[in-house]
């Protein structure tokens, strides 16, 4: 009888404290189903959960042991009881369990069927499982930034998991889109539509100016650096939520609108995602998928913060 693999931490601390635990495969109850898990994403916000820092650890220092993982793509093998949403064997993605259920970085996992969407068949299982929480942020920080058309957008850390989705649906707004990135991925950014900067490169900012909107996806001192481009007036949206509020005190007293934000599940949100990616108009790159037995090589790579696009976990081997 096949068992479940589970990656759990049992206390926070560095990436040694990933454990693979096995378990029996969960029943599905009312309402959800029962997901053979083929790939989960790996967030930066796994990384600081598990090492005990930030939002997420705190709403889950008393939950432990604690299954990781937001993220994921899989396959329907089980129905509970009045779960009508989906057929056996129809392939899902979602951003399940947040923040406090988690259970992600599992084979199989029960899902309440509301947290997922199908996949169309054109979408591979790596691009399902690689959009659902970066995809959402991107799109609800662009959102709250309300962008128009013929608007100047910079972006800090364009490359990442989330900047790689917000240059494509800024620039898909007519937007013109600046994005901070390293040497490496210049030509990476301009091919999705931004115009590249080297944030490596001194004063690499200081010809920007009259900026209308900034999406700050590195927070701190970087993103007060980066005020200086933008006009009073403008929005910034700071989205790693441990600098949020230093970020976001230095906007008021520049007359920049700065808000924070914290991701929302939206199924809805992510059903249009997947059709942006379905109809070629959204590109998930997925710079690399470790086996879940490399689970803390993952964790190691996505904490060095220079990823292109996402990394992934393959749940099946
Ligand atoms: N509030 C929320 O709800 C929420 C939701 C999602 C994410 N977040 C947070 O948002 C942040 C971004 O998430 P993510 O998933 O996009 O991270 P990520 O994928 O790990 O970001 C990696 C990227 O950051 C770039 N980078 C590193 N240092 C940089 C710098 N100084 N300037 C410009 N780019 C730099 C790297 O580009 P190079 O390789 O070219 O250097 C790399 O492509 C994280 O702090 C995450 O925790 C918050």
């Amino acid at each position: 009888m096949p068992s479940n693999a589970q990656i759990v931490i049992s206390q926070f601390g560095g990436p040694e404290q990933l454990n693979i635990l096995t378990t029996d495969i969960p029943q599905p109850q009312s309402g959800e189903v029962l997901v053979k898990v083929a790939y989960s994403g790996v967030n930066p916000i796994d990384v600081k959960t598990r090492a005990g820092i930030g939002w997420a650890a705190e709403h889950n220092k008393n939950n432990l042991p604690w299954t990781l993982g937001y993220d994921i793509s899989g396959v329907v093998i089980k129905q509970g009881i009045g779960s009508k949403k989906f057929n056996l064997n129809d392939t899902v993605s979602g951003f399940i369990g947040f923040p406090l259920r988690g259970g992600g970085y599992s084979q199989y996992v029960c899902v309440p069927e509301t947290e997922l969407a199908l996949v169309p068949d054109d979408i591979s299982l790596k691009d399902a499982a690689a959009i659902p929480l970066a995809g959402q942020t991107a799109a609800q920080a662009l959102e709250k930034a309300q962008i128009q058309s013929g608007e100047t957008v910079l972006i800090l850390a364009g490359a990442g998991g989330v900047g790689h989705i917000a240059v494509q649906i800024a620039a898909a707004a007519k937007t013109k889109v600046y994005a901070t990135c390293s040497d490496e991925n210049r030509s990476y950014l301009e091919s999705l539509g931004a115009t590249a900067i080297d944030y490596r490169k001194e004063n690499s900012l200081k010809f920007l100016s009259n900026v209308d909107v900034l999406i700050d996806l590195i927070g701190g001192d970087i993103a007060i650096e980066a005020m200086d481009c933008l006009h009073p007036g403008s929005r910034l949206i700071t989205v790693p939520t441990i600098t949020s509020s230093m970020v976001c005190s230095h906007a008021a007293e520049l007359g920049i609108i700065g808000m924070g934000m914290l991701v929302e599940p939206d199924t809805t949100q992510l059903e249009e995602l997947l059709s942006l990616i379905s109809a070629g108009m959204l590109k998930i790159e997925v710079e690399q998928c470790f086996a879940m037995d490399k689970v803390a090589d993952a964790h190691v790579k996505v904490a060095n913060g220079h990823a292109r696009g996402k990394i992934l976990l393959d749940m099946q081997v």
